[in-house]
């Protein structure tokens, strides 16, 4: 496969910042789309885009923290196109409060489920169509999931447990045909820093970020789809990101400075 053309694609997180950028991308490339997201509103304004670049394109209306619309996602996308080529794995949410000041902990639990056993619960059901198709599975996942940042305890640690949940699962898969491609970005410009949950429970509203500074959605949705034709198995979106591997390895602690700084800095 060297182009998304009448490949079926289910995209997570379609209806907002990077997953928007990619379901645009993709429906001027002419791929099959399966449009994922909880705000049916945006999600049809979205489909009708698509659909107005010349692409075949499903809203399926999903929350993914829930099991059974997992299961009945991916029973949608198979009744309507009878196999799934591509399954992206963008949808989540993020935080950006300190562990001693979050007042309810339970948001561990809904990042975990959103970022993480969504994105597994996902896979599980779709695996039998990727091994016919012989498949690619991307998994967006972040910076935050290979090292820890303040101010994101629940956030790190659901992509952590998404990166190692894909890794161990590239190893099973090895010979089958499907690939498994991780992504982890650094920050992007979209809503999730203003719709990141605070202390209080509550998203921020505004973005803390220093948004003229970082990467665009678009460019983030371009390094996407390009680790997802060459079956990449790990694509880091910044220098800074690709040079912490190393630093991890030789000075740990530099690197928890670094991530200390990023955050102060906001960007
Ligand atoms: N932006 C960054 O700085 C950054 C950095 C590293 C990694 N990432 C990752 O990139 C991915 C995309 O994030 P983004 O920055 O584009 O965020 P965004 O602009 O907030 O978009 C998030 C998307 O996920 C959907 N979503 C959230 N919870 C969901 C759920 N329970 N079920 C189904 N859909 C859900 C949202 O739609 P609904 O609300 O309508 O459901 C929305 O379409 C995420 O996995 C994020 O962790 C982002």
């Amino acid at each position: 496969m060297d182009s998304f053309k009448g490949k079926v694609v289910v995209l997570t997180g379609a209806s907002e910042g990077i997953g928007r950028a990619l379901a645009l991308k993709l429906a001027g490339r002419g791929a099959c789309l399966v449009l994922v997201a909880r705000n049916a509103e945006r999600l049809a304004t979205l489909t009708d885009e698509c659909t107005a670049l010349g692409a075949t394109a499903l809203g399926v209306r999903t929350d993914v923290s829930r099991r059974e619309d997992c299961s009945a996602l991916i029973d949608a996308a198979l009744a309507r196109f009878g196999a799934i080529d591509v399954l992206l794995h963008n949808a989540g949410s993020s935080m950006w409060s300190r562990l001693d000041e979050l007042q309810d902990p339970g948001l561990l639990e809904r990042l975990m489920r959103t970022n993480y056993l969504g994105a597994a619960w996902l896979t599980w059901q779709a695996l039998p169509a990727l091994k016919a198709s012989r498949g690619r599975i991307v998994a967006v996942a972040s910076l935050t999931g290979l090292a820890g940042v303040p101010t994101r305890t629940g956030y790190s640690a659901s992509k952590h447990a998404m990166i190692g949940f894909f890794d161990s699962l590239r190893i099973e898969l090895a010979g089958s045909g499907v690939s498994v491609s991780i992504v982890a970005p650094d920050f992007v410009r979209s809503e999730i820093h203003r719709r990141a949950i605070g202390p209080d429970g509550r998203p921020l509203g505004t973005s803390p970020m220093r948004e003229a500074k970082i990467m665009t959605a678009d460019e983030c949705a371009a390094v996407i789809l390009n680790a997802a034709l060459r079956r990449r198995r790990l694509v880091i979106t910044s220098l800074r990101g690709r040079v912490m591997r190393w630093l991890q390895l030789i000075a740990p602690s530099l690197v928890d400075r670094l991530a200390a700084r990023a955050i102060r800095r906001r960007s």
